[in-house]
């Protein structure tokens, strides 16, 4: 049984296929067609995925889509489109024919309503055997919040919080607030909110109340998202008493304490409505998805000082794993049998054979070292660069799904070096400087550095660093970290490079950041490595099993690379984020 997942025309495309109820493979749209939040048909994915499980179209059995277009549409017309040209895409049949002309298929298409597949992709794939379900987002169809409860091969959400009121989008509209842009600055709040004082809870307060059991309500007047504008209404804007911030202005005293106050105000919801969960489940354990579980301190809080004894979140939490949960859905409605497995990994994605890379390298005439057969010693290479100081670009098997990049793609630096965090930020990722980075750990020696509370393979939640060494590139603020603890059976060639790199320094850490610089997607293929290479300013790149280093002859790729963007029309300039960066696209 073939089964093809996909979510689209929303914000993060992304198709995957699941294979007697087993995901085979898994990618996002944005990373072949190099547009971030690329949300147009996912039909290289689909190609991808495809290849992968050996198929063509015939050999598919099902094709599972994440949300019913007319639902979705009443709940637009309600709200009125955003834009006029947005008009066009008021087509209720339009998302299924653009799937069967877009993919040639001519089957039926198995639709699910969006935050059942959330749901879906939380609990099928969270091993456990029952659990509270919390699915939390900006809006599906109408749902913004869903509370639930998987057992075995049934799912069901017996609760839910509906358009307007939702906490993705008051986080969406107070980042709007604060300069910078929705559906992708949320995580620059987070992080910001580690300086900041909370002297703002109760303006915040102002801007959701309580209702009974799971629902709670946003006060409108505050929000303009319904005129589609902008986010916030001037009232809001009032009530904090300042202007809102402009991108690009400098971030203050007054931002970092808006969103301190913010982050605490929606933790303390979360934790709330968690606790009504728990009450009204019994379960012991906790699965989450949607957007809003992608903040890692609320998840970290929710760990420790919530009322449920396990937790998963599901690491591609946004709409690129509600691909994920609609073939599961579409599995188990067709097969009566419970479909996922307990996630280990996310390395869903495209890989590339060393001798594929070989080639590359050849026609570049780029100079580099071989190690096929040598990995003990390529490990050994990266961990003497590392300790040295050195940024390396690590690209190894298959590519991550989810917005972490987990040692497929990734940037690697010592996190032991104080000016590391500045160096990335400035020269390498492009990017403010208060963002934190976070640390992969070989899990035999994470206790020994962090403090915490329950396993975290997939970097999306906090714990405090409790560690003898000082880790200034990785430690927060507030003295907290988003860690990936790395098991050496799941990741042998990353956990190889950590353990060579605690045997130099004593330290089993490494900064880990997505190979990638600041508006692209993470990089795909090893085309797209060298190039992210030659632009972000790297030392070194490990690309499998070939280790280049930076040379002046990198550097002139670099030039032409800048001589590219400045080039308007040029076939290779750049393509900017598929998004609108002051308003939530709703359509
Ligand atoms: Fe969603």
């Amino acid at each position: 049984m073939n089964v093809v997942g996909i979510s689209a025309f929303y914000h993060q495309s992304t198709c995957c296929l699941l294979r007697d109820g087993t995901l085979v493979a898994a990618a996002s749209e944005e990373r072949f067609s190099r547009a971030k939040h690329d949300p147009r048909l996912p039909v290289e994915a689909f190609r991808f995925c495809l290849r992968r499980g050996g198929l063509d179209l015939t050999g598919v059995d099902a094709v599972a889509y994440y949300e019913p277009p007319r639902r979705k549409l009443a709940r637009q017309l309600w709200a009125g489109p955003a834009a006029d040209d947005e008009l066009a895409w008021l087509d209720p049949e339009g998302p299924l024919q653009a799937i069967r002309r877009g993919l040639g298929w001519e089957g039926a298409i198995d639709v699910f309503p969006h935050h059942l597949c959330h749901a879906a992709s939380a609990f099928f794939y969270s091993g456990f055997d029952e659990a509270a379900i919390l699915v939390a987002d900006g809006v599906g169809a109408w749902a913004t919040t869903s509370y639930g409860r998987g057992a075995g091969r049934q799912l069901e959400l017996f609760e839910q919080v509906v358009f307007p009121h939702s906490l993705g989008l008051l986080y969406a509209t107070v980042t709007a607030y604060l300069g910078f842009p929705i559906n992708d600055g949320e995580g620059r709040v987070m992080g910001l909110a580690a300086y900041g004082e909370p002297r703002f809870v109760d303006q915040v307060c102002q801007l959701i109340g309580m209702g009974p059991d799971g629902q709670y309500r946003l006060n409108l007047r505050y929000f303009d998202f319904l005129r589609g504008e902008r986010m916030y209404a001037p009232a809001l804007c009032e009530l904090f008493g300042a202007p809102p911030r402009r991108p690009g202005e400098a971030i203050g005293r007054f931002h970092q304490d808006v969103a301190r106050s913010l982050q605490l105000v929606v933790e303390e919801t979360l934790l709330e409505k968690l606790r009504y969960l728990h009450q009204r489940t019994g379960a012991g354990a906790l699965a989450m998805a949607g957007g809003v579980a992608l903040n890692a301190v609320a998840n970290g809080r929710i760990r420790r000082q919530g009322p449920f004894e396990r937790l998963f979140v599901q690491p591609a939490a946004g709409d690129a794993g509600a691909a994920l949960g609609a073939a599961a859905l579409a599995h188990a409605a067709r097969t009566g049998r419970r479909p996922g497995e307990t996630l280990r990994h996310v390395f869903y994605g495209p890989r590339y054979a060393a001798e594929e890379i070989d080639a590359l390298l050849r026609a570049t005439g780029v100079a580099c070292e071989d190690y096929r057969g040598r990995h003990e010693a390529l490990a050994e290479a990266i961990a003497e660069r590392l300790a040295a100081g050195k940024v390396v670009g690590f690209f190894h098997g298959a590519m991550e799904l989810g917005p972490r990049a987990l040692g497929g793609r990734s940037i690697l630096a010592s996190p032991l070096e104080a000016g590391m965090r500045q160096r990335l930020n400035q020269r390498v990722k492009r990017r403010e400087d208060f963002r934190p980075f976070a640390p992969s750990v070989l899990a035999a020696h994470a206790a020994e550095h962090l403090d915490l509370a329950g396993p975290a393979p997939f970097m999306v939640e906090t714990c405090a660093v409790r560690s003898p060494f000082e880790l200034p590139a990785i430690t927060h603020a507030d003295g907290s970290t988003r860690p990936q603890i790395v098991d050496p059976e799941v990741c042998p060639r990353f956990a190889a490079v950590l353990a060579a790199f605690h045997r130099r320094t004593g330290c089993p850490l490494l900064l880990n950041t997505s190979l990638n610089v600041r508006g692209e997607p993470i990089v795909c293929s090893p085309v797209d490595a060298l190039f992210c290479f030659a632009d972000a300013g790297l030392d070194c790149l490990a690309l499998e099993d070939f280790l280049i280093d930076r040379t002046p002859e990198v550097d002139r790729w670099r030039q032409l690379l800048a001589a590219w963007e400045r080039a308007p029309r040029s076939v290779f300039a750049r393509r900017r984020s598929a998004i609108a960066e002051h308003l939530y696209t709703f359509v």
